[in-house]
């Protein structure tokens, strides 16, 4: 396009008032969706709205990417296998500040915002927490003025939709592209193409110099999406960019000559498998050749587009450190070490030590868990099949590191075992986390505790081989989505007390401390909880056909199911609460309202199984009269971004129990909190900090330490001593085990029960009394209305720590050292 005239072009800026979106509204109707006001429906209006607030964002989108250029800005690229970003229509209107000019202008269409914003699906790329965090760190990317990108996967099917039947988890597709996603630029043009198999052919260059080239295989084609992400009230708009893959020829024409159709047809299937489905597992890793070939497809694209960018201005890959961070999120990504180094040395000809230098000061790498089932590992031979050239240079990376590693420990065979790339003593398997511990300048633990474990515990070798390079940033979520948006009434509460400003700098709400005491206030603050409460009750009777109390307290544990992050503690609670009703109807008991929420991955027998417990438990509470106006179980399903939304700002305690060490930070703790829910919780992940931030008299803490579970381990846990000491704990037992809640099938729950009695690896039974007493002292507290709400409000009020703008600008400060472009 070399004869475009710049000069001559020209476009206009969108006005932004509300007769302007009228306009734009009534114009996408007819123009682009080709309906009038006589047949549309409500999703057209959506559509048409949809494209009203997306025409905005390109705008500012291509002003923003051109500044960018201008200023020869420092990229930061955020490399996730996940990107969980739920819905983006109020996120883009609230962002851009024109959400009342919106409301205005479809009003006066007759026209609902609540309905339009009703019908939008979730974009639902991701598990959980890792997937989520992702999002939350694009939005503070965005809104810092940070030039960032994020690149991912464009999943034909996310995160599957959960429906309980018969109490038990039923996973359903969710084709969530076949509506139409008004948030993607197809970019048919940014394509690249992938590789796996063939072989590597080594030759030399005239001087002698040896080179590889990695040849033949297959081929398939990355192409790119992209979605902006616009940062809060500054005019930023950043770029998501997803790879979706496609075939390389759209039939083998050899075979279609020969009258192969089908086969030809398939071929094209086979490669545009890779980017159809999201692998439904948070916290264990699965072998799947089709897992591998996904990372490896992604990260080849967006290396091959980072570099791209990079070459528009520069042309010397000595500057590529000063003018490019890449984060890894997690180890999914890790591939592009090696890969980086194949497009040094093998396109671009660099030696291996300059290359290899340039590759580690671009990159850095993220450690998301201690679990070691969710410690990738690949067998080599899986890496020999798909990417033989990859393999090769792990292996060379690998024997570096060995080398300089016996240099500093000579003789001990044990040090180079351990820290090795490759693990021999399991059938020779590839490390991910050792591969990008010595390919990053920078790795980092998501909470202090976290950190601490993987630099004494997990990671000790490596912290005493690279002193320094493991660092602790703790995990944030962004007051936009979480509270500003999602919280409408407790927004407006604060902004009102204290000004609008937390909402770009969560510090600021800190200033509500100095209403904690204030009766008004404390009012005001609980009206507002009380009709979230109420709203979130009329969606379950809507949608669940369930009644909940809105007068009871609500209790809330919202996540993934996990063994440890106990699920099972929570319902032995419950049960024991079941039975101090039976036992002592007039008690001065608080009336709750216990809500669970979360998917398990679908091979998951045992968080299944817990699934259909919790479900079968709710049954029977519901159905005893006895009880049901004082307890109610529920588990609601198909928990995602926008379920999320509704039950968050109706919480008031927050369950947060893993076994201590287990969980690295989480983040469902600072949503809960930050909305003036109390937790209730173990020390554990980024509870340790929300402990030393709220201050120990305003959250509940309970339950073994990691060093208490460290001396017990090595004393010998034995959880029947606790079962056969404690009757209320045994009672709980025991009625799960004998069938109390599954009449029809006794021995249903043996499995967990038998489990629990003979290991409990996750220490449920040790931790029980301490749970159940800190439970008992919560609801003491909440019997005093006037305290409970003084503590909520100190809990929203000492959040601002956790706000993932003070997360990414530690990022900015610390490992990527990019600035802001204004
Ligand atoms: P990319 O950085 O090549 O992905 O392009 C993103 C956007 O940046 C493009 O759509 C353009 O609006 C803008 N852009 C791309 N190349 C240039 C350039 O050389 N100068 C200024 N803006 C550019």
């Amino acid at each position: 396009m070399s004869k475009v005239k710049h000069s001559a072009f020209k476009y206009d800026f969108l006005g932004s008032d509300p007769k302007d979106i009228q306009r734009s509204v009534s114009n996408h109707l007819v123009y682009t969706i080709g309906k009038d006001p006589y047949t549309a429906t409500d999703h057209d209006w959506m559509m048409a709205f949809s494209h009203v607030i997306r025409d905005r964002l390109i705008e500012r989108w291509m002003e923003t990417q051109r500044n960018f250029y201008r200023h020869d800005a420092k990229r930061v690229y955020y490399l996730s296998m996940e990107f969980l970003i739920g819905r983006s229509l109020i996120n883009s209107l609230l962002n851009m500040d024109i959400h009342n000019a919106c409301t205005e202008a479809l009003h006066k269409l007759g026209i609902e915002l609540e309905r339009l914003r009703n019908l939008e699906h979730d974009a639902a790329l991701g598990n959980g927490g890792l997937g989520r965090l992702a999002a939350c760190f694009l939005d503070s990317i965005a809104s810092l003025n940070i030039p960032g990108y994020g690149y991912g996967i464009r999943f034909e099917y996310g995160m599957f939709r959960q429906k309980i039947e018969n109490g038990c988890q039923v996973e359903l597709p969710e084709n969530w592209l076949i509506h139409d996603n008004p948030w993607e630029f197809p970019r048919p043009e940014v394509s690249y193409r992938i590789r796996f198999g063939g072989r590597v052919m080594e030759y030399q260059d005239t001087t002698g110099r040896r080179h590889f080239d990695w040849i033949e295989g297959d081929v398939v084609i990355a192409q790119a999406y992209d979605t902006p992400i616009p940062g809060y009230k500054n005019d930023t708009v950043n770029n998501l960019r997803l790879w979706s893959a496609k075939a390389y020829e759209d039939f083998d024409l050899n075979r279609f000559n020969e009258g192969e159709y089908t086969e030809a047809v398939v071929g094209k299937t086979l490669s545009e498998n890779i980017s159809k489905v999201l692998y439904p597992n948070d916290s264990s890793t699965m072998n799947k050749r089709l897992r591998l070939k996904q990372q490896y497809f992604f990260v080849c694209a967006s290396l091959k587009d980072i570099l791209r960018r990079f070459f528009t201005d520069h042309d010397s890959l000595s500057d590529l450190p000063d003018k490019v961070a890449i984060q890894l999120n997690d180890t999914h990504p890790a591939i592009a070490i090696p890969e980086m180094m194949r497009l040094l040395m093998d396109k671009h000809h660099l030696e291996w030590q300059p290359a290899w230098e340039i590759t580690t000061r671009v990159f850095s790498y993220t450690n998301h868990t201690l679990l070691p089932e969710a410690l990738e590992t690949w067998p080599v031979d899986i890496f020999e099949q798909l990417l033989p050239r990859h393999l090769q240079l792990i292996m060379e990376i690998n024997r570096r590191f060995l080398l300089m590693l016996g240099h500093l420990h000579p003789g001990d065979m044990d040090i180079l075992r351990r820290l090795s790339i490759i693990d021999e003593g399991n059938g020779r398997r590839i490390r991910m986390a050792h591969l990008a511990i010595i390919g990053s300048h920078k790795v980092n633990g998501v909470s202090a505790l976290h950190s601490e474990l993987l630099r004494n515990s997990t990671f000790k070798d490596f912290n005493s081989f690279y002193p320094g390079k493991i660092i602790n940033i703790t995990n944030g979520i962004t007051p936009r989505r979480w509270l500003y948006q999602s919280n409408r009434g407790l927004s407006t509460l604060i902004s009102d007390a204290i000004g609008p400003e937390w909402i770009r700098d969560l510090s600021q709400i800190k200033q509500l401390e100095s209403l904690a005491e204030d009766s008004a206030f404390q009012e005001r603050f609980c009206a507002v909880k009380q009709a979230n409460k109420q709203r979130l009750a009329k969606l379950i009777l809507y949608y669940l056909d369930s009644k909940v109390d809105s007068n009871m307290l609500f209790d809330v544990q919202v996540k993934r199911i996990h063994e440890y992050k106990r699920q099972l503690l929570n319902l032995f609670r419950a049960i024991a609460l079941y039975n101090r009703l039976l036992d002592n109807p007039n008690a001065n008991h608080v009336p709750r309202t216990i809500l669970f929420g979360g998917k398990a991955a679908p091979g998951y027998t045992m968080a299944k199984l817990i699934i259909r417990l919790i479900n079968d438990v709710a049954d029977v509470i519901d159905n005893d009269p006895a009880v049901s106006d004082r307890l109610k179980i529920l588990f609601i399903p198909n928990y995602d971004v926008t379920t999320a939304s509704d039950i968050i700002p109706a919480a008031e305690l927050s369950q947060q129990i893993s076994t201590a060490g287990m969980e690295a930070s989480g983040t469902g703790n600072m949503k809960l909190a930050l909305n003036g829910a109390l937790t209730m919780g173990t020390m554990d992940g980024a509870n340790v900090e929300m402990h030393e931030n709220i201050g120990a008299d305003n959250i509940f803490i309970f339950g073994l330490t990691t060093e208490d579970i460290t001396r017990l381990n090595r004393q010998g846990y034995q959880p029947r001593r606790y079962y056969d000491s404690d009757p209320v704990l045994k009672r709980v037992i025991d009625m799960i085990a004998n069938g109390f809640f599954s009449p029809e099938e006794p021995t249903r729950y043996r499995l967990i029960t038998d489990s629990l009695l003979n290991n409990d690896h996750f220490k449920v039974i040790a931790d029980f009394k301490s749970y159940l007493e800190v439970s008992d002292r919560a609801d003491q507290v909440y019997l005093n209305t006037a305290e409970w709400n003084r503590r909520a409000i100190l809990n929203t009020a000492r959040m601002g720590y956790f706000s993932s703008d003070r997360t990414i600008q530690e990022y900015a400060e610390k490992i990527w050292h990019v600035k802001p472009i204004r």
